[in-house]
């Protein structure tokens, strides 16, 4: 049974562990070539070395506790801007550990949050066992971890989570979803599959339905301009909304 949450890590800040760790050891080896080892030197390097992984190993858990607060406190504003009645049916595109539903689902009263990802890890291999241990939310533990994380939260009854390509046409029927949020999925998408997404998530969306999603401004082939342009012409009353003390930017949609 799960001890606690933990939705991944920043890769970004794990790199910079990394690099710094490498850093100080490539400093130490010069140290160690240039002046002859004693017994003691050598003590003091492994001790050096220890302290390295120590260092490490802490700055994974910060990276790990500063991603959560950061997860929540993105969901929290995603939750507060829906405005829920609590018996809407939302649907979470590129969930990972499922964040996002998980959010919605302790707000929901009659409603129904559904996660989808196409990432399931493999079973129970030495692979899943080291994504397990680094926590990678990129590579994700993804769907496993979203029915976990739903069922310590207690609200596993009002989460599904599926496999599913979001990039392909969605198994839903037309004008199902009262609401579609994503978090940091969107932009992971190939731009030849933009339209595409944007059509399916037009289709599954009920009338005066609402769309939220957080993701980056632009990134590679990714462009927030095209996805505002894309709802505006569709005729969606859209607005940008940028987190306070936040650098993040939500995109805004509902359907009329
Ligand atoms: C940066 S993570 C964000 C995860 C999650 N939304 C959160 O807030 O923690 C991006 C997620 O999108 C998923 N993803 C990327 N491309 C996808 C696709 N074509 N279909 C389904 N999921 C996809 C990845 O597996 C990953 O879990």
């Amino acid at each position: 049974m799960r001890q606690n949450i933990s939705y991944g890590f920043q890769f970004s800040t794990f790199l910079i562990g990394v690099i710094i760790a490498l850093l100080i050891s490539l400093l130490i080896i010069i140290i160690f070539l240039i002046l002859s080892p004693s017994e003691f030197f050598v003590f003091i390097f492994l001790l050096i070395l220890f302290a390295i992984f120590v260092f490490e190993y802490c700055f994974i858990n910060l990276s790990i506790k500063r991603y959560k607060k950061k997860v929540d406190y993105i969901n929290k504003n995603i939750v507060k801007i829906s405005k829920l009645n609590g018996d809407e049916i939302v649907l979470d595109l590129g969930t990972g550990s499922g964040a996002t539903v998980i959010a919605f689902a302790k707000k929901l009263k009659k409603g129904k949050a559904i996660g989808l990802d196409y990432y399931i890890p493999p079973g129970d291999t030495i692979l899943r066992k080291l994504i397990n241990f680094i926590k990678i939310n990129h590579i994700g533990s993804a769907l496993n971890d979203a029915n976990e994380i739903a069922k310590f939260e207690k609200v596993d009854e009002k989460c599904q989570f599926f496999k599913e390509d979001i990039s392909k046409k969605l198994s839903f029927k037309n004008k199902k979803f009262d609401i579609i949020t994503s978090r940091g999925s969107l932009y992971c998408i190939s731009s030849k599959n933009h339209n595409n997404l944007f059509d399916e998530i037009d289709r599954v969306l009920k009338k005066e339905g609402k769309i939220i999603f957080q993701e980056p401004k632009k990134f590679f082939s990714w462009n927030m301009k095209k996805l505002e342009d894309f709802f505006q012409k569709k005729g969606y009353k859209t607005r940008i909304i940028r987190l306070p003390k936040s650098f993040h930017i939500i995109f805004y949609g509902e359907k009329i």
